[in-house]
């Protein structure tokens, strides 16, 4: 039932925002019905033990802190994350995919069912909020929710929500509370194509429509987004 009511939100998100480019419109439209399809298809994924995932966690908490709130940017945070998205980043670390050295080596020793207890014991966690400096909240938040018509990027919302909790049955991750100083690392990854993990390129287009200015302002905005 849960499934069926997060399908039609995203069907509902893809008519909403007029404004995502003709080419995006497609990339999302064929990334939806590839996702309606693997639902179909592939049995449930196993939901992950969060109360297990805690014990498998000890492992990950010098770096993302034990409750997944880190105390570095460089680290990214993990509470409140989804935790199909999690999944599929430990899963693109496995396979080269996603390319960290850190993480690389981490995950070479980590079952598909250790990741989902992981990733479910994170999902439990709260977010903790930074704040928005003044003079970046109105640019920010623009770009949040209405995107940019004249370069054609699409508003983040539309796939990351309304209040940055991302979409988990379509794994797009939560950016709620995350650093900016992560965020704007990861936007000009998928910018300058070192990161390329997305499917369909679909942030990888979007990242390079930005200005310098505009994934300064959005990246604090997320930050404090709830
Ligand atoms: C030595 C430090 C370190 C340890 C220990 C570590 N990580 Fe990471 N992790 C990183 C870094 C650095 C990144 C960011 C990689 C990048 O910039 O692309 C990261 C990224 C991630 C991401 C991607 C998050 C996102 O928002 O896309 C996930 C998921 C993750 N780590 C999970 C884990 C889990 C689970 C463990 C424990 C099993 C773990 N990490 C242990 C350093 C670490
Ligand atoms: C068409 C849907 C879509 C739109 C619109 C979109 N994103 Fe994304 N975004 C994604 C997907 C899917 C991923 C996950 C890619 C992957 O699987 O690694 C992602 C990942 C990200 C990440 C990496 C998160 C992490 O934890 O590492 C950031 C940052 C991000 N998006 C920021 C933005 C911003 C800012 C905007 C608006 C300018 C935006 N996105 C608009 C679909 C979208």
């Amino acid at each position: 039932m849960k499934k069926n009511i997060n399908e039609s939100s995203i069907l509902i998100v893809l008519f909403d925002h007029a404004n995502l480019g003709i080419f995006l419109m497609k990339k999302f439209i064929m990334s939806s019905a590839i996702y309606l399809i693997s639902a179909i298809i592939s049995p449930v994924m196993a939901a992950g033990d969060a109360f297990a995932g805690k014990g498998k966690s000890a492992v990950c908490a010098a770096c993302h802190g034990s409750d997944g709130n880190s105390s570095s940017y460089m680290f990214p945070k993990l509470a409140g994350q989804n935790e199909y998205y999690i999944v599929k980043q430990l899963l693109d670390f496995k396979s080269g995919a996603r390319k960290n050295t850190t993480m690389s080596s981490i995950v070479t020793s980590i079952s598909t069912n250790d990741m989902a207890d992981l990733g479910a014991y994170y999902a439990s966690k709260k977010v903790t909020l930074d704040t928005v400096p003044d003079k970046l909240l109105e640019s920010g938040q623009k770009i949040y929710r209405a995107g940019n018509k004249e370069s054609g990027l699409p508003a983040c919302m539309s796939c990351h929500g309304p209040t940055g909790a991302g979409m988990p049955a379509a794994k797009w991750p939560a950016l709620s509370g995350q650093f900016s100083k992560y965020v704007e690392l990861q936007l000009k990854k998928f910018s300058n194509g070192t990161r390329s993990n997305d499917p369909n390129n679909m942030m990888g287009d979007i990242a390079k429509r930005m200005t310098f200015d505009e994934i300064k302002a959005v990246s604090a905005y997320v930050a404090a987004l709830h």
